[in-house]
């Protein structure tokens, strides 16, 4: 296997996730699902992953919404998106086929027409889908539908900017109440920038409903060890690098990486062929590389996406404080530990914020919180970065 750091990839080189894709499966036989994480962890090839090869009795369909602007664009995507599917099956999807007339399908900029050439109302193109789909769950043999939906936070931000914020309000009520309304349809919605930030963003415009309180939420986390070990060995060999000992060169690859298979593909795909591929020359390796300002590892919006989602007051001074204390110290912090260390160095701050921030930094998958409460940077290499790029 060759390194392909970001690429697409093929199904049988998407390593690992079986025992947390079986676990969405069975999720899904009750539930639907918001899967958030870190930024390149792997959330969109779990999807692809599952999209290849479903249990019997499913159908899939995998989207990436973050491209789309309008609520009129997202509903012709998902009708065509259905129709693709059931035509697969030779089954129809009459009630739309009937909407729609003699324009079946007809599309202008990518939104459906009605037989007056009028655009198809959004919402009624998503009720009339999900009532098609419905129907032919019932008339055939019981399959159930998955839609995979990538990047759901940026389609409802773009929908926010481009078509106002009660637009998007009433899209995620719309989903909410389909879901509701069609059990035999599920959804997996993922993205990388938390849901709750578009909420924020919305309840400050006096929305007040919890449209995804009865999703499951699941965050991926990197790969075990074992799965992580596994690809720095494929990729090891795939790479041709000169390593002496295989298994014990994959894993300190695989600790150095945090077991982030965007970072094991990254590290490996930047070692010279020329020099002894050993633990310590990977270790270099990737401290040059996390000091280089230009770094394409995807790290820097760590730090830039603090200035979008921590607006308010000194919010994203606190957060810096707060992370730049866990970066130095290296090891867990209590909090109180913490919130001193914080309060000495940004003014004016008080505990209350600084709770709430270690909230959002929590939710934001930033820290994590050991048995005992304390908290230290999720990701140790997140931490090395950190510590590199702004501790001098
Ligand atoms: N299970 C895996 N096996 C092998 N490589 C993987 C795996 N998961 C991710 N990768 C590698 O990491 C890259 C990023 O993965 P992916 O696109 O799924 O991340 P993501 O969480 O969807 O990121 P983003 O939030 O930016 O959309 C892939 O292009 C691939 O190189
Ligand atoms: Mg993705």
């Amino acid at each position: 296997m060759k390194p392909n750091p970001g690429g697409q990839l093929d199904p049988n080189e998407i390593v690992g996730r079986d025992a947390l894709i079986a676990e969405i499966w069975d999720i899904l036989e009750g539930r639907n699902i918001y899967m958030n994480d870190l930024r390149r962890i792997g959330k969109t090839m779990i999807l692809n992953k599952m999209a290849a090869d479903p249990p019997r009795g499913w159908l899939v369909s995998k989207r990436d919404l973050g491209g789309l602007r309008t609520a009129a664009e997202f509903a012709s995507r998902v009708y065509r998106d259905t129709h693709t599917l059931l035509t697969g099956k030779k089954r129809a999807m009459r009630q739309m086929t009937r909407w729609l007339g003699a324009m079946a399908g007809a599309e202008i900029g990518g939104i459906l027409k009605l037989p007056d050439g009028s655009e198809a109302p959004w919402k009624e193109t998503l009720s009339r889908t999900f009532a098609d789909l419905h129907e032919q769950q019932h008339q055939s043999g019981n399959d159930r539908v998955l839609f995979l939906w990538d990047e759901v936070p940026f389609l409802l931000d773009n929908i926010r900017v481009e078509e106002g914020a009660e637009r998007a309000m009433e899209v995620l009520d719309t989903l909410r109440s389909l879901s509701q309304d069609y059990p035999s349809i599920r959804l997996v919605l993922t993205g990388s920038v938390g849901i709750h930030h578009v909420l924020t963003q919305l309840r400050k415009v006096g929305y007040n409903n919890s449209p995804l309180n009865t999703f499951e939420r699941v965050s991926p986390g990197p790969l075990d060890r074992p799965a992580a070990t596994q690809l720095a060995k494929a990729l090891l060999e795939g790479a041709a690098l000169r390593v002496d000992e295989p298994d014990s060169v994959a894993e300190s690859v695989a600790t150095l990486t945090g077991d982030v298979p965007f970072y094991i593909h990254r590290l490996i795909s930047r070692m010279s062929k020329s020099e002894p591929a050993t633990p310590q020359a990977f270790e270099t390796r990737l401290n040059r590389e996390l000091l280089e300002a230009d770094n394409d590892w995807d790290l820097a919006h760590y730090r830039n996406r603090l200035r979008k989602y921590y607006p308010d007051d000194n919010d994203e001074t606190v957060a810096l404080a707060i992370l730049d204390a866990l970066a130095i110290s290296g090891t867990p912090m209590g909090q109180r530990q913490l919130m001193n260390q914080v309060k000495s160095t940004v003014e004016p701050t008080d505990d209350e914020q600084i709770r709430d921030l270690l909230k959002l930094l929590l939710k934001d998958h930033y820290l994590s919180r050991d048995e005992e409460g304390n908290y230290s940077f999720r990701l140790e290499i997140v931490r090395r970065w950190w510590t590199q790029d702004r501790i001098p």
